[in-house]
């Protein structure tokens, strides 16, 4: 299948986001898709998909115009669509989620369960992956879900698959396995649009590359004609510097220190110590624990044993509440689920942990509000139309901004950040790196969760690696490489 998009224009509301796109996919190509949070590429696959329509401009589908009323239509003609956000049900099984809106059923309408188990294990067993189709999608991981979604979109005859940031909640060999599954598909003709903001990804497996840029379309090239920095360039609209701003910490008081933390079948004896002014990275395979940690630091779950004391003092953490009031703020990894009210405007969001200080006297100070909200929007860069949008309508890696400046906002004395970049864009990545600088700066400690290696190394002062619920190492700054760390996050010496 061949897609033609020129010209493409789009507003929601006055605000303009696409101002005449051209993108074209060709038959069995993987095609790059670029560009800073907020650029629009999200947008463009939405309308190719129907899920909008366009204000100007023609879309050709081998060679006809067509435009398709809604995302089914599309899916019909064989274009897939995996969204950034995912879009499992978490009440329902593995199976339910696969089939919904699709099932497979006899001509009495008896559902062929059978039938529908097999084609699902055998899309699995492609993927190479275990998941079993009886449990309820929301127990699975962030990465498996991913894979539940991967697996769906190849189970009806798939001609273009749209790919939007498909790797940002994958373990190494899950991102392997998606790799071989993408050369694979392209042996047979299936086109795969590839949103990623993982510049080295593009380069492995993509064939072609367009960058755009605040709603238009910079460049289209061949990957092998092209460069990282050019790459870099092109989406930002300048020479960027250096990846990590420079760090020169300087340490304080012992902030938090854990002793022995267990919960059963989640972690064991872990005991750690964070000081003022000091990134402390948590490194670890996906699944290994580190999440399951953080949780029950800030009172999402319980511990089973171990103690915890802030500044020297024992805490007890029963409930969220009780973190906040220590002065804890914790950045979830899944922040649909935890870390943002969709519904609210990024004012309401950005302003919900730290209520309190507006209220004078039970009355909420608008004007202090506005000013906070407006003071946060322009340090992160966050694009938004106003700050009375509604979150669910900021581009990915912007909603990710939102729920920093949420955390930055209750002047935390400990940051627990769970992958922090997830989906954020370069120029926006240095921003956030910038910000845990300053706030080191300011004596408060940070906790960084990530699974991209060479973020961890940027990043902390002291790395301590996380695998199957044990710390196996920590490692300072000065020590730490890849090597070791990959080799104490398999459980190796
Ligand atoms: N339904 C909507 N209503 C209003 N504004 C929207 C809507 N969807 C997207 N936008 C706006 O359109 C712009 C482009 O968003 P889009 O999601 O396409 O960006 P993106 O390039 O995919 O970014 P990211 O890398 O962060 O995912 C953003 O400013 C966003 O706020
Ligand atoms: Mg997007």
């Amino acid at each position: 299948m061949q897609i033609q998009m020129k010209g493409i224009h789009k507003a929601f509301g006055s605000n303009q986001v696409l101002s005449g796109v051209d993108f074209d996919l060709r038959e069995g190509e993987v095609h790059a898709l670029m560009g800073e949070n907020g650029a629009g590429k999200s947008t463009l696959m939405n309308i190719l998909t129907g899920l909008h329509a366009r204000d100007e401009g023609t879309i050709l589908i081998d060679g006809e115009e067509t435009y398709f009323a809604n995302p089914k239509e599309a899916e019909r003609r064989g274009i897939a669509f995996i969204h950034q956000e995912l879009n499992v049900w978490p009440d329902m099984t593995v199976l339910e989620n696969m089939f919904i809106g699709r099932e497979i059923s006899s001509r009495w309408g008896l559902l062929k369960s059978n039938e529908m188990k097999t084609l699902a294990n055998e899309q699995f067993k492609k993927l190479s992956v275990d998941i079993p189709l009886g449990v309820e999608a929301g127990e699975c991981s962030v990465g498996q879900q991913q894979m539940i979604e991967i697996a769906k979109a190849l189970l009806t005859d798939t001609k273009v698959i749209i790919m939007d940031e498909p790797t940002s909640a994958l373990t190494e060999r899950e991102i392997q396995k998606l790799f071989e599954v993408i050369a694979s598909l392209k042996k047979d003709g299936v086109s795969i649009v590839y949103i990623s903001h993982r510049m080295e990804e593009i380069f492995t497996i993509c064939d072609r590359i367009t960058v755009m840029r605040d709603g238009r379309t910079v460049d289209t090239k061949d990957i092998p004609e092209t460069s990282f920095d050019e790459v870099v360039k092109k989406m930002v609209g300048r020479e960027l510097t250096e990846r990590y701003p420079a760090r020169t910490p300087s340490l304080g008081k012992t902030v938090l220190e854990v002793k022995n933390a267990s919960r059963k079948g989640m972690f064991e004896n872990v005991s750690f110590q964070v000081r003022a002014g000091e990134i402390v990275g948590f490194s670890g395979l996906m699944g290994s624990g580190r999440t399951e940690m953080m949780r029950a630091l800030f009172g999402l779950d319980r511990l089973d044993s171990g103690e915890i004391s802030v500044f020297g003092k024992k805490a007890v953490i029963r409930k969220p509440a009780d973190a906040v009031k220590l002065g804890i703020g914790f950045i979830t990894e899944d922040r649909k689920d935890e870390g943002l009210v969709l519904d609210f405007s990024v004012r309401e969001n950005m302003v919900l942990p730290s209520l309190k200080s507006f209220t004078s006297k039970g009355l909420l100070s608008a004007q202090s509000e506005k000013a906070f909200v407006d003071a946060l929007i322009k340090r992160l860069q966050i694009k938004t139309h106003t700050s009375e949008t509604s979150a669910g309508n900021l581009s990915g890696g912007n909603q990710q901004k939102v729920v920093i400046a949420k955390w930055v906002g209750i002047g935390p004395k400990l940051l627990i950040l769970d992958e922090p970049t997830r989906g954020v864009d370069v120029g926006a990545k240095r921003e956030i790196y910038q910000l845990m600088n300053e706030l080191t700066g300011h004596g408060v400690a940070i906790i960084m969760v990530s699974s991209e290696l060479p973020e961890v190394l940027g990043m902390s002062d002291r790395i301590v690696v996380v695998h199957e619920g044990r710390i196996t190492g920590e490692l300072s700054k000065e020590e730490a490489t890849q090597e070791k760390i990959m080799t104490l996050a398999t459980g190796g010496q």
